[in-house]
Order: structure tokens, then C-alpha cells, then sequence
């Protein structure tokens, strides 16, 4: 049998808010494969940060099960967890989470410290990176001396060199403007060119069309899977 990167079998994540409860993953089943890039998309409160935090090992569901290159994240220890969320994922986030007071070489250096890497590999492997996304020419700038569409590159470095089996973006252009949210996507598409597994987060229906496949959720649930083309046709439409 195929083995799927992630397999998500109906996934529930139930709050119960006092008399009222809360599905914000209400039954959810889909899988992906090494080197695809697919958006998961839908309305805000449809569920999608639920479903990333336990596709990102950030979160267990209440209901469900989840398996991460064939094996099952469910009966992970805390530990194993970690050690998944480290080697395995490598994050993009919103508002980029660099630390300020590291310059940017140290800050993408970070998840290899985590893993026990030595350091003459972590300098060497982040400043790899960070030539990767352009930056290769300022490893010793601090953060806060980049642009938006700078910072993004770095956390993109970040994610990267760890060499993770799949790239977790939530809204990663979200907090940046036309132009640069297009050069941060065409990097993303340039990344899954070259072989790396993507899904991207997002609310936007023309960042979703980025990808290949569309995955929409509403309310908890899949309500679309499918090709890009077929999402513009029957859901856009
Ligand atoms: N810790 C929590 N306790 C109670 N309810 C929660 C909790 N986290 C999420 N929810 C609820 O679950 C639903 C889905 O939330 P989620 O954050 O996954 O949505 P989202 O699609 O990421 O929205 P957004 O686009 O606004 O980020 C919402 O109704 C939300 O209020
Ligand atoms: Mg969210």
C-alpha cells in the first residue's frame, strides 16, 4: 500500500464551552503526498488553525487519527512530539516569530541547535539557507533591519534547514503587502518545483489558486478536494 506523508482519519477537535460545544475539526479525513503543495482553505472560525496545530504535531484531536509518514502521531510521548515538530516541520508563520535580539544566521540556526546539531554545521548549514531565500550577503543583520518580505525570506531560511519532510505556512503573506506576498509565493512554488512538500493556510481564495490542490473546510468539515482548476470552476464560479 501507498504510504502517505500525512493521513488524517476523521479528525474531531470538540470544545465544550460550558452547555455549548464547540466542533472545530468536525469529522475531517484527507491525505497528502511527498511533494504536493496544497492550501487548505476557508472562512475565518472554519476550523483551518485547528487542523494545522495537529498537522504541525502542535495539538492532539479529540477524535481521530493521524499519521506522519506512516506512523501514528496519536500515541506519541511529549517527547516524540517535539522531536517531530523539530526534524519533521518546518514552520512559517504570520508575523514571522524571529528573535530579536539574534541576528539572522542564529536565528535560522535555531531549529539545528534544538536537534543537537554542532556548531560549525549550524553555521554552515543556516548560512546555506539563508543564501537560498537571497540573504546569503546579511547573516550578521538583525531582524528588525529587514523589510516584511526580508523577515519572511529569513523565517522561510528557518523552516528550511532542518531539511523537514513538510513546510507548515500559516498565512504566510498575510502580513505582507501585493508585492512581496507574490515573490514569497513564487519562493514557495519554487521550493515544491524542487521537491519539498508545502501546504499553505490561508482565507484567500486567490492565495489558495496558488497551489495545486485546494483543500476547503467549512464549518469543521471538507467541503472541497481537489485541483485548483476545478476549485475556480465549482466553488469560485
Ligand atoms: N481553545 C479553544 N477553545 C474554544 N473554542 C476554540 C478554541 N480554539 C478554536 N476554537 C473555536 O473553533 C473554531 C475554529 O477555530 P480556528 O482557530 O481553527 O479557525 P480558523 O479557521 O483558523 O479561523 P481564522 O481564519 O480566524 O484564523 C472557532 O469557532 C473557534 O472559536
Ligand atoms: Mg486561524
Amino acid at each position: 500500500m501507498q504510504e502517505h506523508l500525512i493521513e488524517l482519519q476523521d479528525i474531531y477537535k470538540i470544545y465544550q464551552m460550558g452547555e455549548v460545544e464547540v466542533r472545530a475539526n468536525d469529522g475531517i479525513s484527507f491525505s497528502i503526498d511527498a511533494g504536493e503543495m496544497v492550501a487548505i482553505v476557508g472562512k475565518s472560525g472554519s476550523g483551518k488553525s485547528t487542523i494545522m496545530n495537529i498537522i504541525g504535531a502542535l495539538d492532539v484531536p479529540t477524535a481521530g487519527k493521524y499519521y506522519l509518514n506512516g506512523i501514528d502521531v496519536g500515541s506519541m510521548s511529549d517527547d516524540e512530539l517535539a522531536e517531530i515538530r523539530n526534524k519533521q516541520i518546518g514552520f512559517i508563520f504570520q508575523q514571522y516569530n524571529l528573535l530579536p535580539k539574534m541576528n539572522l544566521l542564529k536565528n535560522v540556526e535555531l531549529p539545528l541547535l534544538y536537534a543537537g546539531v554542532g556548531e560549525a554545521e549550524r553555521h554552515q548549514r543556516a548560512a546555506e539557507s539563508l543564501a537560498r531565500v537571497g540573504l546569503g550577503d546579511v547573516l550578521k543583520k538583525m531582524p528588525n533591519q529587514l523589510s516584511g518580505g526580508q523577515q519572511q525570506r529569513v523565517s522561510i531560511a528557518r523552516a528550511l534547514v532542518g531539511n523537514p519532510s513538510l513546510i507548515l505556512a500559516d498565512e504566510p503573506t498575510g502580513a505582507l503587502d501585493s508585492k512581496t506576498s507574490r515573490e514569497v509565493l513564487d519562493f514557495l512554488k519554487k521550493l515544491n518545483a524542487e521537491g519539498n512538500t508545502i501546504v499553505i493556510i490561508t482565507h484567500d481564495n486567490s492565495i489558495a489558486l496558488e497551489a495545486k490542490r485546494i483543500i476547503r473546510i467549512h464549518d469543521g468539515r471538507v467541503v472541497f478536494d481537489g485541483a485548483a482548476d476545478a476549485y475556480r470552476k465549482e466553488v469560485i464560479a
